[in-house]
């Protein structure tokens, strides 16, 4: 089953996944191939050429495995098998291989903490006391006052049948698995080999810092106050799990990853999780994810990451958006020219940019109205589906899509975009080039350049090559002086490129600068 592996790689010295830009596809609204209304591993695949041609180097699909849809697949009901909707298995080494051949790395989500409440080990788990499956999952007597995210109250419920509560810090239908049970952990290392026999790159890791509870089901102050366990569990466990994982990924050759969802709001935390060089090869941080286009936090986030994961030799991660949070553009308030100025600090700064789709379009999220309304965790704006075509469905054909399009879907559309030099999207694949041939801006040193409290500026250098970024958040222009003779390589908003930098950053602009060879 493995197809070939892509042979683009960056540098001989480090692994690729630290020059790449990673791109996540949310497969129920990316593209649809059959018409029911809901993306597929068809749709994707027709659509691979738009990634391609965007520069990325490596794709992560959100679960697309069988699943009830409790929580938009990531309940899981068999590892090993794609969910109808999706497709077949015969769909997802199609687009392996296809993606292999574009010189895409093929990353997929990899869900650990829980499986549905349909899985078979769980309907065992649940038909008797005695069960020889009884002890994959979590029972207990007596719920403590752990609680579960996603709206859904106590993270215990009741089963009537066997008279004993089943732990879930998601949803009800998510109930968690006992990874210090040893069956477990080899059931679980086996979906692992499944998908590594067959080809894939790695995993994106979901809620990474999940699966090991506390052993004494201790009362947690943060619970009572109403926080989901989920928020901060930071367990040692989790980290023998973790490694377990690692061992198993690096007995494969070809550099498979493993990039960790740690959705702990906390750098000091997330670090934690690379071990020593023997957990997680990225952890998502999630700061950024929450911060409103403010030079102060982001400046602090940005700050954080190089003091504290640098040390450690642990290779940072940059995410603005996915499909839990709202876009960065609507958490901006809607600015286009921000979000275009945000799209230049994400791809300039040190360590691996994910991307979240539709973020190259420049989307919005979408309204959602309580008939619209689908994820009980109020998720549904970012996952609105891809304006492909101006013409409405927009590229969608046959049933109406599981979720409406975003604002401006007919402006916004991929077609529209690559139609016009001047567009967003045109803005990402100039910025994930410029990356490309650049070593200071793959795996350069970073160091910040006095500014002004309304600037953020950075130096990016290796060897001898080097270039400034300069992000201007204020509404007016600014002057900023850097010493030397620059260029303007690339502007957010394309004015002033190709010429020299004048020192004069326009308002909501982003610069990178390269210095005038002489
Ligand atoms: C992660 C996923 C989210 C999901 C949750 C439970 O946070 O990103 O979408 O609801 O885990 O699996």
């Amino acid at each position: 089953m493995q197809t070939s592996r892509p042979s683009r790689e960056l540098s001989p010295a480090a692994p690729w996944w630290r020059g790449a830009v990673v791109y996540q596809v949310y497969p129920r609204s990316f593209a649809d191939a059959n018409g029911d209304g809901v993306g597929d591993l068809a749709g994707l695949r027709a659509r691979l050429d738009h990634l391609a041609r965007l520069g990325v180097g490596a794709l992560w699909l959100s679960p697309i495995y069988r699943s009830p849809m409790a929580d938009a697949g990531y309940d899981i009901s068999d590892y090993c098998d794609v969910d109808p909707v999706f497709g077949s298995l015969a769909d997802i080494d199609g687009l392996l291989a296809e993606a292999h051949a574009r010189g895409l790395r093929v990353l997929l989500d990899f869900v650990p903490n829980h499986t549905s409440d349909q899985h078979p080990w769980f309907i065992e788990s649940r038909a008797s006391r005695d069960n020889p499956k009884r002890d994959w999952y979590i029972w207990r007597d007596e719920p403590n006052d752990w609680r579960a995210a996603l709206n859904a109250g106590s993270a215990w419920t009741w089963d009537e049948h066997t008279q004993q509560y089943y732990l879930h810090l998601f949803l009800p239908q998510q109930p968690d698995l006992n990874w210090r049970n040893p069956e477990v952990v080899e059931a679980m290392h086996s979906v692992l080999r499944f998908w590594l026999d067959r080809g894939v790159d790695g995993f994106r890791i979901d809620v990474a810092h999940c699966t090991g509870k506390d052993p004494s089901f201790a009362n947690h102050p943060r619970c009572l106050a109403g926080e989901p366990l989920a928020d901060f569990n930071d367990q040692p466990y989790s980290h023998e799990v973790l490694r377990g994982l690692r061992r198993l990924v690096d007995s494969y050759p070809g550099e498979r990853v493993l990039v960790g969802e740690v959705n702990i709001r906390s750098t000091a935390s997330v670090v934690q999780y690379y071990g020593a060089g023997d957990e997680l090869h990225m952890s998502f941080n999630f700061p950024p994810l929450d911060a409103p286009w403010d030079p102060v936090v982001l400046r602090t986030c940005i700050r954080e990451v190089e003091e504290q994961l640098m040390p450690a030799q642990a290779w940072p991660t940059w995410v603005l958006s996915n499909h839990d949070n709202e876009r960065h553009r609507t958490r901006y308030g809607g600015s286009l020219p921000r979000a275009r100025a945000a799209a230049v600090m994400l791809l300039t700064l040190r360590g691996t940019p994910f991307l979240y789709q539709g973020e190259e379009l420049g989307l919005e999220d979408a309204v959602i109205t309580p008939e619209t309304r689908v994820d009980p965790g109020g998720r549904d704006g970012c996952r609105a589906p891809l304006p492909w075509e101006p013409e409405f469905p927009h590229g969608w054909r046959g049933k109406p899509t599981w979720l409406p399009f975003p604002p401006g879907a007919a402006g916004l559309c991929a077609a529209a975009q690559w139609a016009d030099d001047q567009s967003t999207l045109h803005l990402y694949r100039r910025l994930l080039a410029l990356r490309r041939g650049s070593d200071a801006l793959r795996w350069g040193d970073w160091a910040e350049l006095d500014s002004s409290p309304t600037v953020l500026a950075y130096r990016r250098t290796h060897g001898a090559d080097e270039c400034v970024v300069l992000v201007n958040f204020a509404d007016h222009e600014q002057a900023v002086a850097v010493p030397g003779r620059w260029h303007v390589a690339l502007a957010s908003d394309g004015v002033g490129e190709a010429a020299g930098y004048t020192g004069r950053v326009a308002a909501e602009q982003a610069l990178v600068l390269e210095p005038v060879k002489e």
